[in-house]
């Protein structure tokens, strides 16, 4: 399978080839026209876009792009956005001309990290960098999955294994499983612990650039749609357990539980909790007149990963609800949690 990273900047987005037919990975969508017309010119046939991860330093694939493309666009199962039209679970496989690309479940960076094994190669998104790994201070970031991820899986590949990173500041293209065991600082001689010691010092800014490009790629919707909260706002937010929600559920004062998903996915695989309002999040500026009524309720917001509904939630406490919680890790949870839902 020949590799190809299309950018040229310290964000790459890769281009996989085999038998004429072609996969585009992590792209990005001011380069999407580029990206067309080099399929074009070499006549390849596009398969599918494959993401890494939900990223926060640029702008996916929108909904114009995705409705325009036929082809799937894939992801971790655990990703958030309701623009994803195929679910990817550790172990799959993706077809290629012929060949095959291995999904591995990487987490940690985001909980829907993932890197894709091809043939004597490996695209490790923000996961494993040259030299460096993905920060996991990112709501749902996880250091000591990301160690586990890197640790256990990647560096279990032979050694000869080419890495191709989602990103490299220095200009460096590639690397190997053999180089990086033996010279990346974050992980080289270290400790699970000492691992996550250095992740919590690292203090990296979380300025609401991020936490905007965040709300788009999550959500699906473009800021010009949504008036996306700020990260402080988003921060203050309080979270909420699936077992205790339940609980909550059937007591005496059952709180008030608004879904911010897509009517398809309200009604979808993973269902949706009994009396559960639905107010898809692109609705919800114009809804909350209607909502008034239990401004001073408990209110718990729910979507497919938690990541819409925080932005949600946030929302909501800025147009002045008291008592809004988010269901931590949102359907996903909740089914895995094997408590009931509707459909
Ligand atoms: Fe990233």
């Amino acid at each position: 399978m020949h590799v190809e990273e299309l950018n040229g900047t310290n964000c790459k987005t890769y281009l996989l080839v085999a038998g004429g037919e072609a996969v585009l990975v992590d792209p990005v969508r001011e380069r999407f026209e580029t990206y067309r017309a080099v399929l074009a010119e070499r006549r390849l046939t596009l398969r599918m876009i494959l993401e890494t991860h939900t990223h926060a330093d640029h702008l996916m694939l929108g909904q114009d792009a995705v409705a325009a493309l036929e082809v799937p666009v894939a992801m971790h199962e655990a990703s958030p956005s309701p623009l994803i039209t195929r679910h990817l679970r550790d172990g799959d496989r993706v077809q290629v001309g012929g060949e095959e690309i291995e999904v591995l479940h990487t987490p940690g960076h985001t909980p829907d990290s993932v890197s894709f094994r091809i043939p004597g190669a490996i695209l490790t998104g923000d996961t494993l960098l040259i030299g460096g790994s993905g920060r996991t201070d990112f709501p749902g970031g996880d250091p000591r999955a990301q160690y586990d991820a890197v640790s256990r899986r990647l560096f279990a590949l032979p050694d000869d294994t080419i890495v191709w990173p989602a990103h490299d500041y220095k200009g460096r293209t590639s690397s190997t499983i053999g180089d990086e065991k033996r010279d990346n600082p974050r992980f080289a001689g270290k400790s699970r612990e000492e691992y996550v010691a250095l992740m919590a010092s690292l203090g990296l800014p979380f300025p609401d650039r991020i936490q905007q490009v965040l709300q788009v790629n999550q959500s699906g919707f473009e800021a010009n749609e949504v008036v996306f909260p700020r990260v402080a706002e988003v921060a203050a937010l309080e979270e909420i357990d699936p077992a205790e929600l339940a609980a909550r559920l059937s007591s005496a004062s059952p709180p008030v539980v608004l879904d911010v998903r897509e009517p398809e996915e309200f009604t979808g695989e993973l269902g949706h909790l009994q009396a559960s309002l639905l107010v898809p999040l692109d609705a919800l500026e114009h809804r909350l007149p209607k909502l008034a009524g239990y401004v001073d309720r408990q209110l718990v917001v729910v979507c497919r990963a938690g990541s819409r509904s925080a932005t949600a939630g946030a929302m909501l406490a800025r147009a002045g609800f008291r008592r809004v919680l988010n269901l931590r890790g949102g359907m996903l949870a909740w089914v895995a949690a094997g408590l009931p839902v509707q459909r």
